[in-house]
């Protein structure tokens, strides 16, 4: 009797120093697995006499009782204190207060192109859109640059690779917005084939395009915003009027100069590049470069099949970054490309 009261003292205590369940089980085997020490007194009543067998026995499965009854609490401890640890771990603070949601915004580019749009649309100009993978024939032939002509050297261009790795000369990322001038031509006169005269084209394309070419005022990809008007009796002095008038409004500035440059583009004849100088502020007097323009060549008249003979027309195309920059005074336009929330966040 003694003895089983040592056994199950020492059961409970063995259990009691263990606190992981695997090794609950490993001091469970110890008692009352196939080899252990209850077991093997079970398996001896046999041999007792049967006068002292079933007291034995009694005393035998009481103490085989305890020691469950130990096991099983221990087992429960075990589990309870797991559940306890892994709810701490887990515990949340739901009275801190919250991380808050930052307001996003427009990016400065977006916000001169919805600029530029709208102040367009107010003078009846849609918006056209245009692929950025183009044809060369789009990009460059159509526009009066037929292979081999120099004026394709003054665009580094970014071509596309067939699948065997050589260079594709049929396709390329667009250098410019102009090609998509072909495609609002050809798309107007599809639709307006049957009415004669023409209804005029007048529409804007603000797009991505593409160059190789990087430093603190050139990026690989930037923006331009291609304008067309062609119609009966379109001249330069209605270019001149819708650009300078435009560029006051951009730039909310009644007084702002505005100067045509004669200069040299393949796709207009004559053509200039327009400067712009302010009247006041840090740039004052200074003459600044923002974009290309003229009157659109008769070949290009032809390729969007438009006879040059009946309609003219003025295009141009300006760089709404250059635009944004000096709206807002940025030195660097690689700001715009980093996705620098410390830059980015002034514009909210
Ligand atoms: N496509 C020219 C460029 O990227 C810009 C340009 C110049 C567009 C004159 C025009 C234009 O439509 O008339 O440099």
């Amino acid at each position: 009797m003694e003895q089983l009261d040592t056994l199950v003292q020492s059961a409970a205590a063995d259990f009691a120093a263990v606190s992981e369940p695997a090794k609950l089980e490993e001091a469970k085997a110890r008692y009352l697995g196939k080899e252990g020490s209850l077991t093997a007194l079970l398996k001896g009543l046999g041999k007792l006499p049967a006068e002292e067998r079933k007291a034995a026995g009694v005393a035998i499965n009481a103490a085989k009782e305890k020691v469950e009854g130990a096991l099983q609490a221990r087992r429960e401890a075990l589990r309870e204190s797991a559940l306890e640890a892994q709810l701490a771990a887990e515990a949340l603070d739901v009275t801190l207060p919250g991380r808050g949601r930052g307001l996003g915004g427009l990016h400065p580019v977006t916000r001169s192109l919805e600029r530029i749009e709208q102040l367009f649309r107010s003078i009846g100009f849609e918006v056209a859109d245009g692929p950025e993978i183009e044809t060369d024939w789009h990009n460059f032939t159509a526009l009066n640059t037929p292979e081999k002509h120099p004026a394709r050297s003054m665009h580094d261009t970014f071509y596309l690779l067939s699948d065997d790795g050589r260079v594709r000369e049929d396709v390329l990322l667009r250098t410019h917005t102009s090609p998509v001038q072909i495609r609002a031509m050809l798309a107007h006169v599809e639709k307006y084939k049957h009415l004669d005269p023409m209804p005029e084209i007048r529409v804007i394309c603000p797009g991505r395009v593409y160059r190789v070419d990087s430093d603190a005022t050139h990026s690989p990809m930037f923006h331009q915003v291609e304008g067309l008007w062609v119609g009966e009796g379109v001249s330069f002095a209605d270019l001149k009027g819708v650009v300078a008038d435009f560029l006051r409004r951009f730039f909310e500035s009644d007084d702002m100069k505005v100067r045509f440059r004669p200069s040299f583009f393949p796709f207009t004849e004559p053509s200039a590049e327009i400067d712009v100088a302010f009247q006041s502020g840090p740039l004052e007097g200074r003459w600044l470069e923002i974009a290309g323009c003229g009157m659109v060549h008769p070949n290009v008249l032809r390729f969007g099949g438009i006879d040059p003979e009946r309609y003219t027309g003025f295009a141009f195309g300006m760089g709404p970054d250059r635009l944004t920059m000096l709206r807002y005074g940025i030195g660097d336009l690689r700001l715009f490309f980093d996705g620098d929330l410390r830059f980015l966040s002034q514009f909210k």
